[in-house]
């Protein structure tokens, strides 16, 4: 990270404790507009953020990893999670996995080089009687198979 943009993010985040408050409370509604901005809270992020809480910087860290709506690495423009839960297991949640696999050239948990898509595990999306279920941003697929979880790939952009 170049130091223009340490500079920059260190006062936007000296502007969210100003606006949220230097004590602990305020660390998630800091986190949470770090991340909407960035997309994620790089670990620059986190330390600035520990500073002006006077907090230590694990402890930041280890609210970014409970909370699934924050990350520490930048991902992708659209996020793709497949339900690994029983019953989507049951119903054929492997074969899509591998598909989708292949499809992208990645594995669950990567993000693809042109910053497209990251591929995500996700527990029970309360479908279960119309699995496998895949969500793609906020819109849900159900009853999947192999070639409709390419093809829905192929049409996110
Ligand atoms: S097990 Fe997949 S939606 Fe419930």
């Amino acid at each position: 990270m170049l130091e223009l943009e340490k500079n920059s993010l260190s006062e936007e985040i000296e502007n969210l404790v100003k606006q949220f408050g230097s004590e602990r409370q305020a660390l998630l509604q800091i986190l949470q507009a770090v991340q909407r901005k960035h997309k994620h809270v790089s670990d620059f992020a986190q330390q600035e953020i520990a500073r002006l809480l006077n907090i230590h910087p694990v402890e930041v860290y280890s609210v970014i990893s409970f909370y699934s709506f924050l990350c520490s690495e930048p991902k992708g423009r659209n996020i793709v999670r497949l339900c690994r839960t029983i019953s989507c297991d049951m119903a054929g949640k492997d074969k899509v996995v591998t598909a989708v696999k292949r499809e992208l050239g990645i594995t669950f948990g990567e993000t693809t080089n042109d910053g497209r898509v990251t591929l995500e595990f996700t527990n029970c999306l309360g479908m279960c009687d119309q699995g496998p279920v895949m969500l793609v941003n906020e819109k849900v697929f159900t009853h999947l198979n192999p070639e409709a979880a390419v093809n829905i790939l192929n049409e996110v952009k």
